[in-house]
């Protein structure tokens, strides 16, 4: 019997995946950039276990089974595994072996964080690591058949997805950018923003971007290319504010195409909205750009922060969002915040 343990943490794109050119192999159209959290914070965390006497096999999510082998996307990180395994010929046990698969996340569901990427880069480490395989470029291509955001988990600190040209995905990898102490003081605020009502999930509302948005190849052909060469530049200068108004274009830009498909896909809320207005106008009154909000798929706040505005920016939020207010944000993580 063989097992490994392994951690991932979550993602947050800076510059936005959004639409699929191959949705099989899950190709993006267009690259984005992404800042991993720290590992101890939110993470998913995977057991795997290979035994010669198991008789299929088997996962459990949260404790929760799985039906593994009717998971196309599972399936296909598994097989992907096992072809670098046997092409790279050092596992100690048969290919053969059928495998246990427990996952964690150690963060609220509720909150709708990148889940899936943290819980597809793990489940594709802790195999690598059962396997003997080194984290390289064709791992990150596996990762990504699993959900196309978690290839960028597999590495902390700033990370870039290349959307890549080739027909067979090979060159649409996950590249690390900067390791996190390049940038030690900087910070990111999850404001979990209350909200019961389902929204289309981010595969759908990509597919559906693709076929019914008319500005979603603009931004793939014209707007990305410009941002990421920004980003790339801002990041490696550690300059806030550039860093800050990409970020904060970007994730305007998301959502601005999600209302631009058909049916539209809204998922911000009025908290959101709030939460949008609140930054502008706190970048405002302190006279440069303090505060960065980004939003994925969902009503959920990241604001970037640099530790040294940490504070004052916490208590602007806590007075803007009192939490007995209608328009409250339920609860505020910081990755990692001092107390106030
Ligand atoms: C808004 O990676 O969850 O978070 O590849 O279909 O699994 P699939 O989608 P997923 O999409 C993430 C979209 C996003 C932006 C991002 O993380 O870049």
């Amino acid at each position: 019997m063989f097992s490994a343990t392994c951690v991932a943490p979550v993602n947050m794109a800076l510059v936005k995946y959004w639409g699929k050119r191959n949705e099989e192999l899950i190709l993006p159209i267009n690259d984005s950039v992404s800042m991993t959290l720290d590992a101890n914070e939110m993470c998913a965390k995977t057991t795997i276990t290979a035994s010669e006497s198991f008789k299929q096999n088997r996962m459990w999510l949260n404790g929760e089974v799985v039906t593994f082998e009717e998971n196309a996307r599972l399936m296909r990180c598994l097989a992907g595994v096992q072809r670098l395994a046997l092409a790279n010929g050092a596992h100690k046990f048969s290919l053969s072996w059928k495998l246990h698969i427990a996952s964690y996340n150690n963060f609220p569901t509720a909150a709708g964080l990148a889940s899936s990427a943290a819980g597809y880069a793990c489940l594709v480490y802790t195999l690598a690591r059962l396997y003997e395989l080194p984290l390289n470029e064709e791992l990150t291509t596996v990762a990504r058949q699993g959900s196309g955001s978690a290839c960028r988990s597999l590495y902390g600190g700033f990370v870039h997805w290349r959307r890549g040209s080739s027909a067979d995905g090979s060159d649409s990898i996950a590249v690390p950018l900067a390791p996190a102490s390049h940038w030690p003081n900087m910070h990111m605020l999850i404001l979990v923003v209350n909200d019961a009502r389902k929204k289309t999930g981010s595969t759908r509302g990509m597919q559906l971007g693709v076929s019914t948005s008319s500005l979603i190849q603009h931004r793939a052909k014209e707007v990305v290319p410009r941002r990421v060469k920004e980003l790339m530049a801002a990041i490696e200068s550690r300059d806030f504010q550039a860093f800050a108004e990409i970020t904060i274009k970007e994730s305007n830009q998301l959502h601005a195409i999600c209302l631009d498909t058909y049916p539209p896909c809204v998922y911000m809320n009025d908290v959101s909205h709030a939460i949008v207005n609140f930054v502008h106008d706190y970048n405002e009154t302190v006279g440069s750009l303090q505060a960065a909000y980004t939003f994925d798929a969902g009503p959920n706040a990241c604001i970037y922060v640099l530790a040294e505005n940490v504070p004052r920016l916490l208590a602007a939020i806590q007075l803007a969002f009192p939490n007995d207010a209608q328009q409250s944000v339920e609860y505020l993580m910081g990755i990692p915040v001092p107390p106030v």
